[in-house]
């Protein structure tokens, strides 16, 4: 773990020093410009869960979402993904190959709210759904749960439409609390791998208790809405 990380801060570093950085700056459309056009088209996902959250509260007397983070890859992880990738360091290739530059992570109350939410927003006639992965129904081997949406919205500029691929996760709160654990320890340096295989066991074992609760969370939303 630990030599894998000085590995990576080696390669950033190799990568910054040969240059890569300044010629992203350079490329026919540069660097900042594409960046700033991901942003924008985070912000149209942003507000459309935004509308979508304001819209279910007043028909549901109830918010479907917790909280909306939203973030744009930095150079260095551009560059890292693109090298281990073995894709040209180039804002072109960056555009065609990658679909995560811009990611929308949607904390949702219950689980029905990831899917009812994630059908209203591929519904929308300005958004095209790329890839669908759901991690819910098929949980990762390391327990992690979310429902994960590549799509495509259009940016309006001035002079022109661009359309710009966004990676959408939506979660609960529950799958969110151990995604963000699992990818603490993760990252944590000095563990050997008997105790943490270990530790991955355990929170493969944690991630299917907390599944458990938000089923019954939802059941006891079910039970709840049935009473009204
Ligand atoms: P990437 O190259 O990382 O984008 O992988 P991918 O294109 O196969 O996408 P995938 O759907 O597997 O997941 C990408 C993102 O989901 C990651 O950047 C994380 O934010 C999240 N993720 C996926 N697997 C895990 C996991 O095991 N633990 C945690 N904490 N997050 C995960
Ligand atoms: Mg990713």
């Amino acid at each position: 773990m630990k030599l894998l990380r000085h590995f990576e801060k080696q390669h950033i570093k190799r990568a910054v020093e040969s240059g890569l950085l300044a010629k992203l700056q350079k490329g026919a459309m540069p660097f900042r410009k594409l960046m700033s056009y991901y942003k924008c088209a985070m912000m149209e996902i942003e507000t459309k869960f935004r509308v979508l959250n304001e819209e279910f509260s007043l028909r549901y007397a109830q918010n479907p979402i917790e909280s909306i983070r939203t973030r744009l890859k930095s150079p260095e992880s551009l560059i890292m993904k693109m090298t281990n990738l073995g894709l040209p360091v180039t804002v072109e290739s960056i555009e065609s190959n990658l679909h995560d530059v811009a990611g929308v992570r949607v904390i949702c109350s219950f689980i029905q709210d990831i899917y009812s939410l994630a059908e209203c927003l591929i519904g929308q006639d300005d958004v095209e759904l790329i890839e669908q992965k759901d991690y819910i129904k098929n949980p990762k081997p390391s327990g992690y749960r979310s429902l994960h949406l590549i799509v495509r919205v259009p940016i309006f500029l001035e002079n022109e439409k661009r359309l710009m691929k966004v990676e959408v996760q939506l979660r609960t709160i529950a799958m969110d609390f151990w995604a963000s654990l699992e990818h603490k320890l993760r990252y944590k340096k000095n563990i050997s791998p008997e105790i943490l295989r270990e530790l991955e066991g355990e929170l493969e074992d944690c991630s299917n208790h907390i599944s458990a609760i938000d089923f019954r969370m939802q059941e006891i939303k079910n039970r709840i809405s049935e009473l009204k």
